[in-house]
């Protein structure tokens, strides 16, 4: 009796380790990401390369940290809120069907990517 407590107790913990360890020791994967770019249209606008966008108003993305890519891509879909959305319609639409798995590994595979974007100082 005592051990099956102390067995389901083990199970229970475990389970909940689970639960609360896998979101954050997801690492992330520069092949789904790169997978996820090409079936995407996002070539059409940053560039073949995420770092030649086809006008002025559109951003380089190669190169530039991936928890910063991140929290932009979050921030557009979080696009109705005001406090840490960013309110663009072409990018909140482009956004809309990515899971955060799916953010995470675009922002890894982004920042693999050689870029031109230097710091000066
Ligand atoms: C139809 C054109 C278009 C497409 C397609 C597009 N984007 Fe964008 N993207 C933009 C524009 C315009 C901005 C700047 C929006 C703003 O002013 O906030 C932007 C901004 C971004 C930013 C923020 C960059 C920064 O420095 O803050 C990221 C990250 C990004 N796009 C990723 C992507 C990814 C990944 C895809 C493909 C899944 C994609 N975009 C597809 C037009 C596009």
């Amino acid at each position: 009796m005592i051990l099956m407590r102390i067995d389901s107790f083990v199970c229970a913990f475990a389970a909940l380790g689970v639960l609360f360890i896998s979101p954050f020791s997801h690492a992330a994967d520069l092949a789904r990401g790169r997978a996820l770019v090409e079936r995407s249209t996002c070539a059409a606008c940053h560039g073949k390369d995420l770092k030649t966008p086809v006008s002025a108003d559109y951003p380089k993305l190669a190169g530039q940290h991936a928890d910063y890519l991140y929290a932009a891509m979050r921030a557009y879909q979080n696009g109705g809120n005001s406090i840490i959305g960013r309110k663009n319609p072409i990018m909140a639409a482009q956004m809309q069907s990515f899971s955060q798995r799916d953010l995470h590994d675009l922002a890894a595979y982004i920042e693999s990517l050689p870029g031109d974007l230097v710091l000066k100082k």
